[in-house]
């Protein structure tokens, strides 16, 4: 296991009827608020509502529209309004886009200069303003991370960057609020958390079993309630579990003391870069390919301990049974209604070349990757992934 440093402030509020203390909770930072939120799901679910009554008392100012996958213009117009509008704090009401739009707006207040360079440096050395959120579906762990990933359409990136003060004070996580999640995004958010697990799981790193048992569990954990989810939406178990799971798979619990870079997210961010695709769904659909991609002799051990503490296979030979736990992942994500190759989502071959390139040069998977892969290994896993695939 190698050192790391594991401190993670956020204060989370978890459970039913918690937002009574949102307004305690703003009072600590100001009165004045910049109210952040999407494309409306929280007018129609009754959400906006409810804050606007419990924030009477404050002076709200609102920055609604932000794009899943959010973009760099709109960092721009919210940094614009706290400062214009002396904001003190900034609550943050949707998903992981809301949220990370909110945490880069936070630091670009205090930025002079263009937010897009320290985005391209990866971090954000300096103050920033106090974040709140209110999350409302279960996928990227941004609620319990000092990290945020923002597209830049002009110049078709979609970049991860981090900061010690972008992360968030509060995150009041009620799993009532993820009822109205759609199944599409249910099943796309619960595909980010596996691939959370995923990514730090399959590491070089040697002797993490704290990591690796805990990351198991909560891939169970996701794994037996997507599916619930999918069939009872208001099931408040099912979804209390997913959004517990997704905190915890990206808050550094099963990330830390591992070293190497990720390898199916820089795949995915180029393909949200140029396609505008659903993070999850993306990550869903290259999980299995990059899989059967790493399977070799040195990897097969613990693809194998996946398949038989994940899901239950009895095979004794790895390879073997690596390939039946790679197979039930696909099986499993097709069941919960992912499309499963790139065509249904409306990718083709085209710029497959031109996204490996930048997987490449966005990430280290070149060189520090579970198995490194250059440019032409990227293409090999995209061409398979405009077909439906099998792994046995
Ligand atoms: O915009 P609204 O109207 O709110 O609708 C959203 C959006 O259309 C909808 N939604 C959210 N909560 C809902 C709801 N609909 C009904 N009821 C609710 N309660 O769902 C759609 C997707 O929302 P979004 O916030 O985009 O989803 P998600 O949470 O999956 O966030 C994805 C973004 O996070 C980044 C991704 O790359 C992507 O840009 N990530 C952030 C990470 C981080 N900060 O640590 C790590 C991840 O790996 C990921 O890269
Ligand atoms: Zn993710």
């Amino acid at each position: 296991m190698d050192n790391f440093r594991f401190c993670v402030g956020t204060d989370i509020r978890f459970g039913k009827e918690r937002l009574a203390e949102l307004p305690e909770v703003l009072a600590e930072y100001g009165k004045k608020v910049l109210l952040v939120y999407g494309g409306g799901s929280i007018k129609k679910n009754g959400l906006y509502d409810k804050i606007q009554r419990l924030l009477k008392d404050f002076e709200i100012v609102e920055l609604a529209g932000v794009e899943p996958n959010p973009r760099l213009t709109t960092v721009k117009k919210g940094a614009a309004l706290c400062r214009e509008q002396q904001i003190d704090v900034i609550l943050a009401v949707g998903g992981g886009s809301t949220v990370d739009c909110s945490k880069v707006i936070a630091a670009a207040t205090f930025y002079e200069g263009d937010p897009w360079e320290f985005i391209k440096d990866r971090q954000y050395v300096g103050k920033a303003l106090p974040l709140v959120d209110i999350l409302t579906l279960a996928a990227t762990g941004s609620e319990m991370n000092r990290g945020a990933v923002i597209s830049n359409w002009d110049t078709n990136e979609k970049i991860g960057v981090g900061g010690w003060e972008m992360l968030p004070k509060v995150s009041f996580l009620d799993p009532e609020n993820t009822f109205t999640v759609s199944k599409y995004q249910t099943a796309a958010g619960s595909a980010d958390i596996l691939s959370h697990l995923f990514e730090n799981y399959f590491k070089n790193t040697e002797g993490t079993d704290v990591q690796d048992f805990v990351a198991e569990g909560l891939m169970k954990t996701v794994i037996k309630n997507c599916p619930i989810a999918l069939v009872e939406p208001n099931n408040y178990d099912a979804r209390a579990n997913l959004m517990w799971a997704s905190t915890l798979a990206l808050n550094g619990l099963t990330g830390s003391g591992k070293g190497g870079a990720w390898s199916c997210h820089p795949i995915e961010h180029e393909l949200s870069a140029y396609y505008d695709i659903t993070h999850g769904i993306g990550l869903a659909i290259l999980t299995p390919r990059w899989l059967k991609y790493v399977l070799n002799e040195k990897t097969a051990t613990k693809i194998a301990q996946y398949a038989r503490n994940v899901w239950q296979v009895t095979e004794s030979v790895d390879e073997l049974a690596a390939r039946i736990g790679i197979q039930k992942t696909y099986d499993y994500f097709k069941a919960c209604g992912i499309p499963m190759t790139l065509p249904e989502v409306g990718i083709d071959e085209e710029k497959f070349e031109l996204m490996a390139q930048q997987a490449v040069k966005h990430s280290d998977i070149e060189n520090s990757a579970y198995v490194p892969m250059t440019a032409a290994d990227v293409v090999g896993i995209l061409q398979d992934c405009l077909i439906e695939s099998s792994y046995l």
